[in-house]
């Protein structure tokens, strides 16, 4: 039996993952042992084989194959625009994209006027801001702590995630449009589908069985 990979973005995600993946039999303890710089780790008993990776490099290790499955955020796959199945909400990490900034922006989101919006998600911002609001924006990469994008003047609006809207609380910014609910997901490259149908598919239905239904 071949090795099964799994790519794990790296962070809270990857810790909900292994908690999932513990309650279907699938353990590698060994990935827990925070301190460790060892980058792939094996379940030998059960052929399986798990990293770690950036969020956003894990659909281009699904995508050419590098990794059969990979758990991530589906913020990150709508963003990375790779070509793989997403099978699975796994029912954790949920929280929203939003268009954010201080009250007084709102008018901004009403008329069709030119605004800068920083983001670290500049496709889902464009797709959203062009193709659902009729809006033409200047888009701005950021690579983190986004909320700044607004504080110093950079942009106008950010388009960001919101989980418990605690960052914006406590700098003075509020969510002004919703654009997508988000949690983490499996994904899975096209050709293991069909190579490794049988595990894939055991692998799918025991994690729904223990998958929340009300989280799901
Ligand atoms: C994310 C996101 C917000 C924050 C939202 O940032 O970009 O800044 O979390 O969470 P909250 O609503 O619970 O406050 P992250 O911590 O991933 O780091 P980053 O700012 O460096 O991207």
């Amino acid at each position: 039996m071949r090795y099964l990979t799994f790519a794990l973005g790296k962070g809270r995600l990857a810790n909900s993952a292994l908690d999932l993946f513990s309650k279907v039999g699938i353990t590698c303890d060994e990935m827990r042992e925070g301190n460790s710089r060892k980058l792939i780790f094996e379940n030998e008993d059960q052929k399986l084989r798990f990293f770690l990776a950036k969020s956003p490099d894990v659909p281009t290790y699904v995508e050419y194959g590098a990794a059969d499955i990979g758990i991530v955020g589906r913020d990150t796959i709508l963003e990375e625009g790779r070509n793989i199945y997403e099978v699975l909400d796994l029912g954790f990490g949920s929280c929203r994209m939003c268009v954010c900034g201080p009250a007084s922006a709102a008018d901004l989101l009403t008329h069709h006027e030119q605004i800068r919006v920083a983001t670290k998600y500049p496709r889902i911002a464009k797709d959203y801001f062009y193709n659902e609001k009729y809006q033409t924006v200047e888009i701005i990469k950021l690579n983190g702590s986004v909320e700044l994008g607004t504080m110093v003047g950079l942009a106008d609006l950010i388009v960001d995630i919101v989980e418990t809207g605690s960052t914006l609380a406590q700098n003075g910014l509020t969510v002004l449009e919703e654009i997508l609910p988000l949690s983490a997901r499996m994904v899975v490259n096209p050709v293991s589908m069909k190579l490794e149908q049988d595990r894939i598919s055991k692998l799918t239905a025991d994690l729904r069985r223990v998958i929340s239904p009300k989280e799901e």
